[in-house]
């Protein structure tokens, strides 16, 4: 447990050098971070010091055998000038079983919101409030223990930086079903956020980017036959009026935002259905005219509008308008929530400040 978190402040702040009108996703990092090693098998005491450089020996075992895991999770400015960390004890559960996934320590959960609190209450000025920014929150572990052998490590680092971002994606997007490469296999490292699940991700998806895709749209490994999720994101379908979206595998990512956005619909009367989803029943939908919405869902892009799907070479366009009835429902219902105009039933609102 951590009762207090010692802060150093930085003596220049760079928020003045910060365009908040131009939030690029990922270009600014705040003023501050959080710092806390594992050694001697237990969580060190965490301390919150100026950004900046950390130095490492490149002996650590994370550069060599992969033993990384990160989370993604938003801060919002409410209305009233409040600031909410949108759902960080999913995100806390999460980021606790892709650790045990990769032979880390776990983190209590309570410890990870503390840590998460005083981060963000340190740079609460760099919490944005016009509509469609937010303060992205990047925890990250890591393998710091030098060594050459192949081993689990003994020491980690845990590192909490934070960044205004703005919108993900300006447009709808065009995905391309990928039908050569794998981002994942069922009982692989899908289900976790390891690092080494995004590097394999990037050669496929610059090849799709070069063909005209926005992203890739993975297929199961053993066939190529199911659509599983996208880059960054989880993906949802109308069709025939009922929201689909691939049923959760080791293969896929548990997204904090599909979650939501599924418990959202079940309230608003939406019939939902998680389950396999065949790239051949996609095809079928467009020929005969009853797909309807096509989306991703994550909390860097929220809800992403997709426009055309590319199967096999053929690209299949959504009827306009692509941000369809469905999807602009669930956007605004989400959004309310998260800006305190609608009641937040469940308390995914973690009020910080
Ligand atoms: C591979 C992958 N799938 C899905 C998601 C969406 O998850 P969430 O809604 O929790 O951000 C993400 C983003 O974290 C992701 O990286």
């Amino acid at each position: 447990m951590a009762p207090s978190i010692p802060v150093t402040r930085t003596g220049k702040s760079r928020l003045s050098e910060t365009d908040f009108n131009r939030l690029e996703f990922g270009k600014y990092i705040s003023d501050h971070m959080l710092l806390c090693a594992w050694k001697e098998g237990a969580w060190q005491q965490p301390e919150i010091v100026p950004y900046g450089p950390v130095s490492f020996t490149p002996a650590m075992l994370a550069l060599h055998y992969g033993q990384a895991v990160f989370e993604g999770m938003k801060a919002y400015r409410m209305a009233d000038g409040r600031i909410t960390i949108f759902r960080p004890d999913m995100h806390a559960e999460r980021f606790n079983r892709s650790l045990q996934r990769m032979a880390m320590p776990p983190m209590d959960n309570e410890f990870f919101l503390t840590c998460l609190r005083a981060l963000v209450e340190a740079d609460k000025e760099w919490v944005p409030a016009h509509e469609g920014s937010a303060l992205y929150i990047r925890p990250v572990v890591f393998a710091t223990e030098q060594r050459l052998g192949l081993k689990v490590s003994d020491e980690y680092l845990f590192v909490i930086l934070t960044g205004p971002v703005g919108p993900y994606f300006n447009k709808p997007i065009k995905v391309k079903v990928e039908e050569t490469y794998v981002r994942a296999a069922e009982g692989g490292t899908g289900f976790a956020k390891c690092a080494g699940n995004y590097g394999g991700a990037f050669y496929p998806t610059l090849r799709a980017r070069k063909e005209g895709y926005d992203q890739v749209l993975w297929t199961d490994a053993c066939g190529h036959q199911y659509i599983d999720e996208s880059g960054a994101m989880n993906v949802m379908f109308v069709i025939n009026n009922r929201l689909i979206t691939p049923a959760l595998t080791s293969a896929i990512l548990d997204g904090v935002t599909r979650h939501t956005l599924l418990t959202l619909a079940r309230e608003m009367g939406i019939a939902v259905e998680e389950r396999k989803i065949s790239v051949k029943e996609l095809k079928d939908a467009f020929e005969r005219g009853l797909i309807t919405e096509a989306f991703g869902a994550g909390t860097a892009a929220v809800v992403a509008t997709i426009a055309a799907i590319g199967i096999g070479g053929t690209d299949y366009y959504l009827p306009e308008p692509h941000a369809g009835p469905v999807q602009e429902r669930l956007r605004r219902q989400l959004h309310d929530i998260r800006r305190g105009h609608a009641p937040d039933i469940y308390g995914w609102n973690y009020i910080i400040a």
